[in-house]
C-alpha cells in the first residue's frame, strides 16, 4: 500500500541494520556528532513505535526514557494523527504564508491564543523550537527599534540553559560543555548563574539561594544598564541543562526585577509547554507569572510533525502596531511558517490530549513519578536526583565535590545507556545526567519497569567502573 515504507522495510530485512548503520555512518550527520567518531557509530535503527515503546531494526522493544527529545507526549502509533496528517495532506498540503492563510492555520493561532495565559494572544509559527526562540529574540530587538530604543538590545540567560542550535538562540544557550568550537553573539547576550538548589553553598537555605540567584539577575541588569537590557530569558525548568528545578518563588521575583527596569521576560516553553508539568502551559500555571513571550515547540505536535511557535502578548504588539508603524516591516519568516499539515497535526493532538485527559492524568500519576525518581538516591554514583511533572533527572557524579573530566562523565553516561538498552530501556543521557521525560501517556506498571531497569543500568555501569578502574566506591 505505502511503496516507500515497504520498500525500506524490504531493505532492512533484506539487507540487514549493519548495512543500514554503515550508510548512517556514510552520509548522515547527525546533531551533536562528536567528529572524532563520525563514521564509526553503533546507532540504533529506529523502524517504529506504539505507546510508550519504540522498535528497533533488530526486533527490539524499547521504553523511550526521554519521550524521543522531551517531544512524545501522546505516545507512538496513534492512526488518527496519521489520518489527519493524510487528510491535511490531500486538501491543501502547502500555502505561503507570506500571502495567504489557511482555515487549519487560523484555527490553531486561535486555539494556542485560548491555551496560552494572560493577553498572549499573537501566534507566530516557527518550524521548531530554535527557530521560535530566534523569533523571540528577534521581535524583542525589532521591538525596541520601533520604541525607538536602539541601544535596549541585551539579553540576559542562564548557564546551563538551552534555547536552540539557530546562531542566536545557540548564543542564548548556556551551557558550557557545549561551547567550544563554535562562535556567538557574544555582544548582545550575557549569563547569570542558573538557581540550581543542588549548586547551593550547604550552609544556605534555599530561600536565601534563591534570592540570591534574583538579585543577579537585578546586579546583571544593573551592570549593564537598565537601558541597555532588552529581555531576560528562562526556561520555567531547564530541560537539557540537567531538569533545573528553580526554588520558590525565583520566576516570581525574577518577573517582578524585569517590570521594575521595563525588561521583557521570554518564558522559553519549548518542553514544559503541552503537559509536561501537568498544564498546557507551566509559566502562569505553576511558577505564577504571564511573560511577554512564550515559545513552544515540540509536543505542540508530539513529535508527529515539526512546528513551533512565539506567542506574544497584546501589550506588545499594541506598541509595536498602530498608525506610526506604516511601513515597519517585522522582517522574518520561513517559508513553512504555519505549515498546514504541522497545524492539522497540532491540533489533532490537542484534541487527543483534551479528550484523554491528559494534563490531569500527568498532575495526578507526578507524585509517583517523582518518588521512583527520589528512590535512586541511594545508588552510591548518584549524586542528585530532581524533577518536576513527568521530567526528572538522575545526575551521577564520579566526584560529587568537582566536575570530573569530560570524556570521563561521557564514558559512564555511554556505559549506563547501553545497559538500559540491553535490558529494553532508551536513556540516552545528557552526558552524566540521565534525563527522563517519558511520553505523558506512561502509567504505573510501565514507571515501574522504566525504574528497575534504570536502577539495574546504573548499578551495571557502576560494577564496570570499578572493574575498569575508572571509579571508586565512596567509604
Ligand atoms: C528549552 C528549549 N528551547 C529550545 C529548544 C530548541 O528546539 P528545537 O530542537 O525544536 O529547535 C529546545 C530543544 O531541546 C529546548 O529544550
Amino acid at each position: 500500500m505505502n511503496t516507500i515504507i515497504d520498500s525500506c522495510f524490504d531493505k532492512i530485512n533484506e539487507q540487514g541494520t549493519q548495512v543500514f548503520r554503515k550508510k548512517d555512518n556514510q552520509f548522515y550527520l547527525h546533531p551533536w556528532e562528536d567528529l572524532g567518531s563520525f563514521g564509526g557509530n553503533d546507532r540504533t535503527v529506529a523502524v517504529g513505535g506504539e505507546g510508550i515503546y519504540l522498535f528497533d531494526s533488530e526486533g527490539n522493544k524499547l521504553i523511550d526514557g526521554p519521550g524521543g527529545m522531551w517531544c512524545t507526549q501522546i505516545g507512538y502509533g496513534r492512526e488518527e494523527m496519521a489520518d489527519a496528517i493524510a487528510g491535511q495532506v490531500m486538501r491543501s498540503p502547502y500555502y505561503s504564508p507570506f500571502n495567504l492563510t489557511s482555515d487549519i492555520s487560523v484555527l490553531l493561532a486561535e486555539k494556542l491564543a485560548r491555551l496560552t495565559p494572560g493577553d498572549l494572544n499573537t501566534v507566530f509559527f516557527t518550524t521548531g523550537g530554535s527557530t521560535a526562540v530566534d523569533s523571540a529574540l528577534r521581535l524583542v530587538a525589532f521591538y525596541n527599534n520601533c520604541k525607538g530604543r536602539p541601544n535596549k538590545k541585551r539579553i540576559i540567560s542562564r548557564k546551563d540553559a538551552y534555547h536552540g542550535s539557530t546562531y542566536l538562540s545557540a548564543s542564548a544557550s548556556g551551557k558550557t560543555r557545549d561551547k567550544n568550537y563554535q562562535d556567538f553573539a557574544t555582544d548582545i547576550i550575557s549569563f547569570i548563574d542558573s538557581p540550581n538548589p543542588f549548586r547551593k553553598p550547604r550552609a544556605m537555605s534555599v530561600e536565601e539561594f534563591r534570592d540570591l540567584k534574583v538579585k543577579e539577575l537585578e546586579d546583571k541588569i544593573l551592570e549593564l544598564g537598565p537601558d541597555n537590557v532588552a529581555a531576560f530569558i528562562a526556561e520555567p525548568v531547564m530541560a537539557s541543562g540537567g531538569v533545573v528545578v528553580p526554588p520558590v518563588g525565583y520566576h516570581r521575583m525574577c518577573l517582578d526585577v524585569c517590570r521594575k527596569y521595563d525588561v521583557l521576560y521570554i518564558s522559553d516553553e519549548v518542553v514544559t509547554g503541552f503537559g509536561r508539568l501537568g498544564h498546557w502551559f507551566a509559566s502562569e500555571e505553576v511558577f505564577d507569572i504571564i511573560p511577554d513571550i512564550i515559545t513552544c515547540a515540540k509536543g505542540l505536535t508530539s513529535g508527529y510533525l515539526p512546528l513551533g511557535a512565539c506567542i506574544v502578548s497584546d501589550k506588545l504588539m499594541a506598541e509595536m502596531g498602530g498608525e506610526q508603524a506604516k511601513g515597519v516591516i517585522f522582517s522574518n519568516g520561513y517559508t513553512y511558517s504555519g505549515h498546514p499539515v504541522a497545524c492539522a497535526a497540532a491540533l489533532k493532538n490537542i484534541e487527543i490530549m483534551e479528550r484523554e485527559n491528559i494534563l490531569e492524568h500527568v498532575r495526578e500519576i507526578e507524585p509517583y513519578f517523582l518518588s521512583k525518581v527520589k528512590e535512586l538516591e541511594d545508588i552510591p554514583i548518584v549524586g542528585n536526583v530532581r524533577g518536576q511533572g513527568l521530567m526528572a533527572c538522575v545526575e551521577c557524579l564520579l566526584n560529587p565535590e568537582e566536575e570530573s573530566p569530560l570524556e570521563l562523565d561521557y564514558e559512564m553516561g555511554s556505559r549506563i545507556d547501553s545497559q538500559c538498552q540491553a535490558m529494553g530501556l532508551i536513556v540516552r543521557p545528557v552526558i552524566n545526567m540521565n534525563v527522563m521525560s517519558p511520553p505523558l501517556i506512561i502509567t504505573r506498571e510501565q514507571i515501574d519497569e522504566m525504574f528497575k531497569i534504570l536502577r539495574r543500568g546504573i548499578e551495571k555501569a557502576m560494577d564496570e567502573l570499578i572493574r575498569d578502574g575508572l571509579w571508586e566506591m565512596p567509604n
